[in-house]
């Protein structure tokens, strides 16, 4: 590291001056050190014991309570129910609606930690591993499928599996998300529910950048939404979700 940048203040050579207490004496403290303290804290949060005790979920307040709205009602009507999540990160969402939930199965599909940046995934978050989730997440009522989406939704095919509810929430370009949902038919019954993330135009940086890309889950949401195979039954913030009508 070039020695005049270690020395000078953070916040001079990242230009991120930022107005919270934190962040403002991280700004003023000398590069170098700034930058051993970040890397310190960001070991820290890719623990197990994190996850434990926090909900890292990419999903709103508002989008958590729309899944699990779906779930208790189902709850209400079924003996079991079968959540299948398609991208699940650090598996905050999926700790909310377990702890929030009775008697619902949570299946996640990720690459954890054999994921790798590409140029047509549009995650770019360093991963945890399956089994800091599954740590976090406990193995009841919890099952982890580590892998490409579209080969465990496959496996899951050949399983005869079938879900009442699939949130589909991984590789957020058009094509990738198609696949997905694609995929995802099969397990999905009549009167059944597949939701989407990042379908909303106007809420973040990110949501405008898969829309620039190919269309994202937003084109993906609207195609669904005209063929009429499907019913919108919720749209909040970034998520919309569906039941099947045919
Ligand atoms: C936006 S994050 C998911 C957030 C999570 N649903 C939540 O509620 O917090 C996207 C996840 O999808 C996973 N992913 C991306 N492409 C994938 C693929 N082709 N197969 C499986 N997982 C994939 C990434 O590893 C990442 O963990």
């Amino acid at each position: 590291m070039n020695i005049i940048k270690a020395i000078l203040p953070y916040g001079l050579v990242t230009h991120k001056w930022v107005l919270n207490p934190k962040k403002i004496i991280k700004n003023i403290l000398p590069y170098g050190i700034a930058t051993i303290i970040s890397k310190r804290n960001a070991n820290k949060i890719y623990t197990g014991d994190y996850l434990k005790s926090k909900y890292v979920s990419d999903l709103t307040e508002n989008e958590k309570w729309a899944l699990l709205a779906i779930l208790l009602f189902l709850e209400s009507k079924q003996e079991e129910v079968k959540y299948l999540e398609v991208g699940i990160y650090a598996g905050g969402t999926i700790k909310f609606l377990k702890e929030n939930s009775v008697k619902s199965k949570f299946t996640g599909v990720d690459l954890f930690e054999d994921f790798k940046p590409s140029t047509d995934n549009t995650h770019m978050w360093k991963n945890y591993t399956q089994a800091q989730v599954w740590e976090a997440l406990g193995k009841e009522r919890v099952t982890l499928l580590k892998g490409f989406s579209v080969d465990s939704l496959s496996a899951l095919k050949q399983e005869n599996k079938e879900f009442d509810f699939i949130f589909i929430d991984g590789n957020h370009t058009y094509k990738a998300t198609k696949e997905d949902f694609k995929h995802s038919l099969p397990l999905l019954k009549v009167g059944s529910y597949v939701a989407f993330h990042n379908c909303s135009p106007g809420m973040t940086q990110e949501d405008k950048y898969y829309i620039k890309l190919d269309g994202g889950p937003w084109k993906l949401a609207h195609e669904i939404l005209l063929e009429n195979n499907f019913q919108l039954v919720d749209s909040i913030d970034r998520v919309k979700i569906f039941r099947r009508k045919k």
